[in-house]
């Protein structure tokens, strides 16, 4: 892969970028991660962190450097994944990413995940971002999409339970709460044909 300082694919997944009015009326624009996003992210995604203790990195755990960053974001421009950013007044206030393996034995299926900063929780990102990782799965044919979410996270859970994902499976004390206890995952998917 050649290293251009804006890494993109010729050609952007279907319906991508795509502008559309939040709840609050704001505009928000969902485009694919370029590498000169790195350093914006480096900055934003510990705020992210910060605000939610659902996600996999504690507060302060972060410490990619932009370069690594950059590198994360090329290595994810591939026909078998794809990395999102929603923008509201030009600044980047969610994430999400989907991919599938690379063995042909299991790349009819992808995992996604997504993640939005809180003050802009519950206008519309996180489905809006939800239905374009779901279009690219069936873009690709794909059997199956997948995720996993703590359970607790009842707010994240609602929007996926929404969309069409069903609990599947569970993995007993999967992850461990700041406060030393620990809770399930569950994996929620989705069938696509
Ligand atoms: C979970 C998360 C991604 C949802 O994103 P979001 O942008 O807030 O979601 P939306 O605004 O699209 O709302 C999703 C739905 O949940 C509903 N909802 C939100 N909060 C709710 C609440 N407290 N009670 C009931 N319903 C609620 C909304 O009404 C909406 O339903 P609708 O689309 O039918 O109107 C976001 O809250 C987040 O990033 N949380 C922290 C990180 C995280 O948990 N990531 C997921 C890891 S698995």
């Amino acid at each position: 892969m050649t290293h251009q300082s804006t890494q993109q694919r010729a050609t952007e997944p279907s319906g991508l970028p795509v502008s559309f009015t939040l709840k609050d009326g704001r505009s928000c624009t969902i485009r694919e991660t370029v590498e000169d996003d790195a350093a914006e992210l480096c900055e934003m995604l510990p705020k992210m962190h910060a605000e939610s203790p659902w996600l996999n990195y504690k507060p302060g755990e972060f410490d990619k450097t932009v370069e690594q960053e950059k590198q994360f974001i090329r290595e994810h421009i591939k026909p078998s994944a794809m990395m999102l950013v929603a923008l509201v007044g030009g600044k980047i206030v969610a994430t999400g990413g989907v991919g599938s393996p690379e063995q042909i034995r299991l790349s009819h299926h992808a995992e996604l995940g997504l993640a939005v900063l809180k003050d802009f929780w519950n206008v519309g990102i996180g489905r809006k971002m939800m239905e374009l990782l779901i279009q690219w799965g069936r873009d690709r044919n794909l059997r199956k999409l997948y995720l996993r979410v703590y359970d607790g996270n009842d707010r994240a859970m609602r929007l996926y339970d929404a969309l069409g994902f069903q609990h599947e499976a569970r993995l007993r004390d999967d992850f461990q709460r700041d406060d030393g206890t620990y809770a399930d995952t569950i994996i929620m998917s989705r069938f696509l044909i």
